[in-house]
């Protein structure tokens, strides 16, 4: 049966969420699911945009089935082609075989790969700033490469002012019901996750595409994945400023610690407690094998001063500590003040290992306070932890 929701008086919501899904991109846990969005816009020429996941793809028919109500949809719009995205195309074109698809060269180029010739003969290539009228609705097309796929593009309807944003302003989270921000507490710290994940890599990118919305008057943005916003978006928009920036949003101190038998967790928990006495009320400890990395690529983006304390393993990082720097490093993080604390029973070399690696990041500056254990903490290393603290603590103020 159907389930849509109105947006405005030609606008609908019909998208939907999935709840069963463990990893998005099976790569990203995602406890409280995911919504893949989509919209109608009904004018004398038909309008569908975008499709959804194959996992929501009968509920979509069905809603615009419901909407069409007899009638044939004109144009099938593809802000993006990621699968998560464009599962349903195929199966939407074939069902209304007079439907023109609208999208870039480049997705055309991607509907060949995921489909065939055929489908990809039946696009209507856009270029940036192309207009479509669809009777009372004029929109207007703007590329965003790499946010996240080098073939996005945004739609922005003249008309009603509204921005569909393909995956910029998503967020992970099912929607139930209440489909607008305004409707349900947001979540900043699931935006983050999505945005630092998913398209972090791309902070150019996505200055470009806010400076092109900056040029648009916008009452309503309607993402691919999440709520959609009607008003007070200010708050994300600024956000999203520094993520791309790689600006820091707060000031904070993330410890992540990798400890295979407590000592190296025992100097991070002790750094923490000194930099609590010394006034420092941010801070936020994991252990870097009891979080899954997304959740601390995530909080790297969200503050300025990032500790890492590992064990040397097999004579290098502890695994799911490299793993965890090389995700920062592959999602190009800067302008964070970094230091390092290392441990190691026979060999310490993780310390040195971490460095090099955080030296290859560009705009990473390493402290020069370390903390070197032998196995467990001892009253130098206090000194030492002490020492990294009070430098980690005045460069906070
Ligand atoms: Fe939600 Fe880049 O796809």
């Amino acid at each position: 049966m159907y389930c849509t929701r109105k947006i405005t008086e030609n606008i609908s919501y019909i998208g939907g969420s999935d709840r069963r899904l463990s990893l998005f991109e099976n790569m990203y846990p995602v406890p409280n699911g995911v919504s893949y969005n989509a919209y109608f816009l009904d004018d004398e020429k038909i309008a569908v945009l975008d499709t959804v996941d194959k996992s929501i793809m009968e509920q979509y028919l069905e809603n615009i089935d419901f909407l069409l109500n007899g009638r044939t949809p004109d144009y099938i719009i593809v802000n993006h082609m990621e699968p998560d995205h464009c599962a349903a195309l195929g199966t939407l074109c074939a069902k209304y075989p007079s439907l023109q698809i609208v999208c870039t060269a480049k997705a055309a180029a991607l509907i060949g790969q995921f489909y065939n010739a055929e489908l990809a003969a039946r696009c209507l290539q856009v270029k940036e700033g192309d207009t479509l009228s669809l009777g009372r609705h004029t929109l207007a097309f703007y590329t965003a490469p790499m946010v996240h796929w080098p073939e996005v593009m945004v739609t922005y309807d003249q008309t009603e002012h509204i921005l569909f944003s393909a995956d910029a302003f998503g967020t992970f989270g099912a929607l139930g019901g209440s489909i607008f921000a305004d409707e349900t507490g947001f979540d900043f710290a699931e935006a983050r996750r999505y945005y630092a994940n998913i398209v972090g890599k791309y902070g150019p990118q996505v200055l470009a595409l806010l400076k092109k919305a900056a040029g648009l008057a916008i009452d309503c943005i309607c993402p691919l994945h999440g709520p959609i916003w009607r008003r007070d978006f200010d708050t994300f928009v600024e956000k999203y400023q520094k993520w791309a920036s790689y600006t820091p949003e707060e000031k904070a101190v993330l410890i992540a610690y990798g400890s295979i038998y407590g000592g190296t967790q025992n100097a991070a928990e002790i750094l923490a407690a000194k930099l609590a006495d010394k006034g420092v009320t941010n801070l936020a400890v994991y252990d870097v094998s009891c979080i899954h990395p997304s959740y601390l690529v995530s909080e790297a983006f969200r503050c300025s001063h990032l500790v890492f304390a590992s064990s040397t393993y097999n004579n290098g990082i502890f695994t799911n500590m490299e793993t965890l720097l090389l995700d920062l490093k592959a999602h190009a993080l800067k302008n964070r003040t970094v230091a390092t604390m290392e441990n190691g029973s026979w060999a310490p070399q993780s310390g040195k290992l971490m460095r090099e690696l955080l030296s290859s990041m560009p705009g990473i500056t390493l402290l020069e306070e370390t903390v070197s254990l032998r196995s467990t903490v001892k009253p130098d290393n206090l000194t030492e932890i002490d020492a990294l603290a009070s430098t980690l603590a005045a460069d906070l103020q």
